[in-house]
């Protein structure tokens, strides 16, 4: 069946981040990060009381990792630099050469094993130093996130052609809003998630903008956020409901994706006046939500070279005074719909043609630009054989296929999370997305190859969906 192939050149990989599979934590003058410190003083946010002090034990095994990837067949390992590894206080005056040293390492073993390197600057783990000058809602973050970046470039830039600048902005935001537990778990809804988005993507813009200045002409490398994209879709069937899911969206991945891919830049109109008329209703002179200056809206602006998502599940929409946490300040809540499995994440809900929908979506609002699924990946509780996985990722790329050459839209390439089970934020250990197990209660912390990593490694050498395994 000619439908289930991937055009030529369409790029597969697999990634991670460096807090979940890392370790090492204070190892080689790694500097303390905020989730060092939630993990260590706040035991009880996390679900089975663990850390990442240790997790897949990845900064010992890089090479092993490198070995699995190998395996896969993967073009590309998405992994992320941690900040405090590099700039332990966070600043650029003192630079860990161990740090550096560590992924030059990883950098070289998978070039020289064939593997492109993507590097996510900053995937969560902030320096401690820098949360205590009030971490993302303080704006001179934008001024040290740029000279971290620099100093990624000009240490990584000549072999490192992928870069992703910010992993996830609404999910940092959910740090400054919502009890999830996520670091640095402060409670300042409707306020701090605005103000630290607000960093997050002038931080963003100020790191592409010197990648244009002073590194783009000699490295050719492209840069790119890559967003949190749920697909928002009403559970209920009418004009308003679809109304208010329409400006959900807005409020969720345009948040991000307006001030950056739209052909006006800001932040979208509709979110401009909903926070703003909610604030007036509130008793505030001036809206929440901050202001961009003409500068500013210009700056950020166009800082991509391709568009970065992550998609998991689509979330079931319905208009409510009592918002849910995820969305908060929407006016809207979300529900499970029971037509959709759940693995061993209640929020990820199997959704296979949200997906379609999703990119179609993109593909209209931004005028069609090159996208990269930097995420997309289901949770179990670390099966071996995990059909359930397997249908899952299948059935997602089956809707990929169909966006692309049934829609039009422009797919470049496809991520799977995650190479390895690993410490899932505040779930700890319990939720496992790896193509590979790992084992945590093993000292070398060995890695076991799934069925899905045989199904995955398949299709990346085939280069097509094998139908199969498909549970239609
Ligand atoms: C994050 C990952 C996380 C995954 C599954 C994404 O939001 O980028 O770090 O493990 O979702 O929850």
């Amino acid at each position: 069946m000619a439908g289930q192939a991937f055009p030529a050149g369409f790029l597969f990989g697999t990634a991670s981040s460096s807090y979940q599979v890392k370790g090492g934590w204070n190892e080689n003058g790694k500097g303390e990060s905020i989730w060092d410190r939630l993990t260590h003083d706040h035991p009880e946010i996390i679900k089975d009381k663990s850390t990442g002090d240790v997790a897949c034990n990845s900064y010992h095994l890089y090479k092993e990792n490198v070995r699995m990837l190998k395996e896969l067949g993967v073009h590309f390992y998405r992994f992320s630099v941690s900040w405090p590894r590099i700039l332990p206080t966070g600043h650029d005056n003192v630079v860990n050469e161990a740090g550096i040293a560590y992924y030059n390492n990883l950098i070289n073993e998978l070039i020289a094993n064939g593997i492109q390197p993507m590097i996510t600057m900053y995937h969560w783990d902030l320096p401690q130093p820098l949360q205590d000058l009030g971490g993302w809602t303080n704006p001179a973050l934008a001024n040290y996130f740029e000279d971290y970046a620099r100093v990624l470039y000009a240490n990584f830039g000549d072999r490192v052609k992928w870069w992703n600048t910010i992993n996830e902005p609404q999910n940092i935001a959910v740090g400054y809003s919502s009890p999830f537990g996520v670091a640095p778990n402060i409670l300042t809804p409707g306020h701090g998630d605005y103000l630290a988005m607000h960093t997050i993507l002038l931080s963003h813009a100020r790191a592409y903008r010197l990648y244009e200045r002073e590194f783009k002409d000699k490295q050719e490398g492209k840069v790119s956020i890559a967003a949190s994209c749920v697909w928002i879709e009403p559970i209920i069937d009418s004009n308003e409901e679809e109304e208010s899911a329409s400006r959900v969206r807005q409020m969720h991945i345009g948040w991000v994706l307006h001030p950056i891919y739209s052909a006006t830049g800001d932040y979208p109109t509709v979110m401009k006046e909903w926070i703003a008329k909610k604030s007036k209703e509130e008793g505030y002179s001036r809206s929440r939500l901050p202001r961009f200056t003409k500068e500013e809206i210009e700056m950020v602006k166009g800082t991509w070279d391709y568009l970065g998502i992550n998609h998991y599940t689509t979330f079931f929409t319905y208009r409510s005074e009592s918002e849910s946490l995820l969305l908060l300040g929407t006016g809207v809540a979300n529900i499970a719909n029971e037509k959709y499995a759940t693995g061993s994440s209640t929020w990820l809900q199997v959704v296979p043609w949200g997906f379609r929908k999703l990119l179609n979506w993109i593909a209209k609002e931004y005028n069609n630009p090159p996208v990269l699924v930097t995420e997309n990946g289901f949770s179990d509780y670390g099966e071996l054989n995990d059909r359930d996985r397997i249908d899952y990722h299948i059935k997602y790329m089956w809707e990929l296929l169909k966006a692309m050459k049934e829609d039009g839209c422009n797919v470049i390439g496809y991520t799977a999370w995650s190479l390895m089970d690993d410490f899932e934020w505040a779930s700890g250990y319990t939720e496992k997305f790896g193509l590979f197990h790992v084992d945590f209660n093993d000292p070398d912390r060995k890695r076991t190859a799934k069925k899905s990593a045989e199904v995955f490694s398949e299709i990346i050498k085939s280069n097509k969906i094998p139908v199969e395994w498909l549970k239609l």
